[in-house]
């Protein structure tokens, strides 16, 4: 990756002040910041060509259908899957929504069994309940070490005649971890190979290159504002007879074939699964952020984030007190954390005059929190644009804390 200052300037929020002090953004994990060539984008759509997609036969509305559709091959291509087999949806939440509800409801029946981890974001657990209430599914989970690694071994008893589907985080959003996302789907596939995998790549593409193919499992699911992309698109990219044998989830215009109060008939996926206007402006934004990346190169972000995750580890560890959730050796950077000295509000609240953003709380990982016997950490998160004096304003920010607070 070249000199990080070059990144940094196609971040115009990066330029701003927060609380009077320059903005250190440590929250990438959460959402990350956007790029100007993104930001051009949804303006070029608005202001020069901007028309409903797969509708008008006019001029605007064919180059707007373009430049949609062309997204759904950009994605395919970051993460090695066919052009048919994307979803566009609002985020992960709605992308595994949709597969509980559509391939769940479906196919799952009463006593059936879904694996989850320990370690899940709530998008990635709560769906799976409400299919439990639904129909009476058993949701069971593969535990989580105190390293904050998935327990793999647990599989050899959790799969049984009944397991029908495996849902799994690639990394944990609350620790870092980089789960064997390929060795388990061998495993799950190996016991029978009509078991059903998901791998929630939410924090996984933003960090490494991604190859679904390689991978093995049948879908796996993304949201855009972490890829630097807008808030309000989502990815699910399904194996494409998988997607084909799902019924519709929502139902009205664009993915239908034929409409009469007797019958109706839909058109395949991905249309299938895409009711209604679809977030337009938002899709061709995801296109410019993948553009981007790809220009980048994925390979020289990973390298970029893990010399500032070591960089940023070596500092924090001076620090007396702070007790780190999460060693696994295969990590993203995330750093999560507490201190033996104060509560983590009271530090971030220190961080925040001092124009440092990091995320505290429980990282909508409540039971994952519970499995390490906290209520929340502090979670320092490390993007493209990130820079030794963003990590150093940070620990900064938590010595001053400490020494207001200890
Ligand atoms: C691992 C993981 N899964 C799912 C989500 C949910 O993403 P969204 O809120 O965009 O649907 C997040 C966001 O924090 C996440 O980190």
């Amino acid at each position: 990756m070249s000199d990080v200052s070059i990144y940094r300037a196609d971040f115009p929020v990066l330029r701003e002040t927060m609380n009077g002090r320059p903005l250190s953004y440590l929250d990438t994990a959460s959402s990350a910041q956007k790029p100007s060539i993104v930001l051009e984008s949804m303006r070029d759509i608005i202001e020069h060509y901007y028309a409903n997609v797969h509708r008008g036969l006019y001029h605007f509305s064919q180059v707007s259908t373009r430049s949609f559709e062309n997204v759904r091959g950009k994605v395919a291509d970051f993460i090695g899957g066919q052009e048919r087999e994307i979803v566009f949806t609002r985020n992960t939440t709605e992308s595994i929504n949709l597969v509980a509800q559509a391939y769940g409801r479906t196919f799952l029946k009463a006593e059936d069994e879904i694996i989850l981890s320990e370690m899940e974001h709530h998008a990635n657990i709560v769906p799976w309940q409400i299919l439990r209430d639904q129909i009476g599914i058993v949701i069971k989970t593969i535990p989580v070490t105190d390293d904050g690694m998935l327990e793999v071994s647990a599989l050899n008893h959790l799969l049984t005649d009944r397991t029908r589907f495996v849902s799994l985080t690639h990394i944990s959003n609350a620790l870092g971890t980089i789960n064997p996302v390929k060795d388990i789907v061998t495993r799950v596939k190996s016991h029978r190979d009509d078991i059903m995998v998901l791998i929630d790549g939410s924090q996984a593409v933003v960090h490494a290159r991604v190859d679904v193919a390689d991978i093995g499992c049948d879908f796996y699911v993304f949201t855009g504002h972490k890829l630097y992309g807008p808030t309000g698109v989502g990815v699910l990219w399904g194996r494409y007879d998988v997607l084909e044998s799902m019924p519709p989830y929502q139902g009205g215009g664009d993915m239908i074939d034929s409409v009469s109060f007797n019958r109706t008939t839909y058109k395949s996926a991905p249309y299938k699964f895409e009711a209604g206007t679809p977030a337009i402006i938002q899709v061709i934004g995801l296109g410019a952020a993948i553009d981007y990346l790809r220009v980048i190169g994925m390979e020289d972000v990973s390298a970029h984030e893990m010399k500032l995750y070591q960089y940023a580890m070596d500092g924090l560890s001076s620090v007396q007190g702070l007790t780190f959730h999460g060693s696994a050796p295969h990590k993203a950077a995330i750093i999560s954390f507490n201190a033996s000295w104060a509560h983590r509000s009271d530090i971030a609240m220190i961080l925040d005059k001092s124009g440092v953003a990091v995320r505290t709380g429980h990282h909508c990982c409540m039971p994952l929190m519970s499995r390490l016997g906290v209520d929340g950490t502090v979670r320092v998160s490390i993007g493209l644009y990130t820079n030794t004096q963003d990590i150093d304003e940070c620990i900064k920010g938590i010595k001053k804390a400490k020494d207001m607070l200890s």
